[in-house]
């Protein structure tokens, strides 16, 4: 043992000596990290091809599956998402800001990205979901956030290039945090040797859902265009008018100010017969078929709550109450069977 310690150190100080210290011990550093890698890479997380399959066929299939009444916003996404990943070299990252009322899609949308990127899915290490409530709450924390962001993105983008960054509740986000990654998300080739144009971000706020609401209304109103007709251009005027940035994150941000934000994508407003293609998939995912389904799916539609009051044709909550109802609703069930299955002993 103690011949083996007086061999390294001979070894060091000869190496040392001959002035190729440093570049053996860092080719020998690199040889173990990177057999580390190749070892613990079939079972764990890697930022290879295996791990991120980027698999955009997987997402279209989930979208058009699980995502209902949101033609403008799955199609805009798609479309950035492989242009994103299927361009050789991004002059930047890929930064999209989804807008629209709670329960309308925008998080599971977010969700099913992440699912389609990567092998672990959700688990998996490069994927990152921050929520505004939990992870900065106070305002008067703000420059501490917003150190703690930079250097969080920094890192795990040094990590793997391939990141995925969701930002939830922007509208709740002390003003000025996202500043801290604003060089980040430029056309800029690498910050402090980082490259950071591979990676996505994604912004999530309740923010221009009512005025996204009201123009639907206002074109329902009209009678002449039909809601799958409409297009993001109908939603252009109300980014423009800065509907979309009243408050919170985003506001005064010089991330809209050089426009690093590529496209702003808006979730519209759900209508019965979407809460209803909710709650049918909930069932399916739930693996229970109801005795009466079509008694099922009115009950579940008829616990929300809609607007305009008079009219009752959106969701207030979009589908967000659905999965727990049609959980309350097979219990439900299973315990009244349960009872005439006693009765009838
Ligand atoms: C992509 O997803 C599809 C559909 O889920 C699946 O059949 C296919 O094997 C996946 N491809 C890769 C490379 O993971
Ligand atoms: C990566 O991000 C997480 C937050 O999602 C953070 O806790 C962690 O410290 C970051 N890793 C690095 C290396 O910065």
């Amino acid at each position: 043992m103690k011949f083996c310690k007086m061999m390294l150190f001979t070894f060091l100080l000869h190496s040392c000596q001959l002035g190729v210290g440093s570049s053996v011990l860092s080719v020998l550093a690199d040889f173990f990290s990177s057999s580390y890698e190749m070892l613990r890479c079939p079972l764990y997380d890697c930022c290879n091809d295996y791990w991120i399959p980027n698999n955009i066929t997987k997402l279209q299939l989930m979208i058009e599956e699980e995502v209902f009444g949101q033609h403008i916003a799955t199609k805009i996404i798609s479309r950035q998402i492989i242009a994103h990943l299927e361009n050789p070299s991004p002059s930047k990252p890929l930064v999209m800001s989804f807008h629209g009322w709670t329960g309308n899609g925008k998080n599971h949308v977010a969700y099913l990205i992440a699912k389609s990127l990567y092998r672990s899915e959700t688990k998996s290490r490069f994927y990152h979901h921050f929520m505004a409530t939990v992870h900065f709450p106070h305002q008067e924390h703000a420059q501490l956030y917003q150190d703690q962001v930079r250097s969080w993105v920094k890192g795990n983008v040094t990590l793997c290039p391939h990141s995925l960054f969701v930002f939830d509740e922007v509208d709740k986000m002390p003003t000025g945090v996202l500043d801290g990654i604003r060089a980040y998300l430029d056309y800029i080739d690498t910050v402090d040797s980082v490259d950071y144009r591979r990676s996505i971000f994604i912004f999530l706020s309740n923010t221009g859902g009512k005025e996204i609401t009201k123009k639907v209304h206002d074109i329902w109103l009209t009678g002449n265009v039909k809601r799958e007709e409409l297009t993001v251009s109908d939603f252009e005027r109300l980014v423009e008018l800065g509907a979309f940035n009243e408050d919170g994150g985003l506001q005064n941000s010089h991330l809209i100010e050089k426009s690093l934000i590529d496209v702003y994508v808006p979730f519209l407003p759900m209508e019965k017969l979407h809460v209803r293609l909710c709650a049918e998939n909930e069932f399916k995912k739930q693996n229970h078929v109801p005795k009466n389904k079509e008694a099922a799916l009115q009950k579940i539609v008829d616990g929300l709550n809609y607007y305009p009051e008079d009219k009752e044709l959106y969701s207030t909550t979009g589908c967000k109450r659905v999965a727990q109802r049609v959980s309350l609703y097979i219990a439900d069930e299973r315990r009244s069977q349960r009872k005439k299955g006693r009765k009838e002993l």
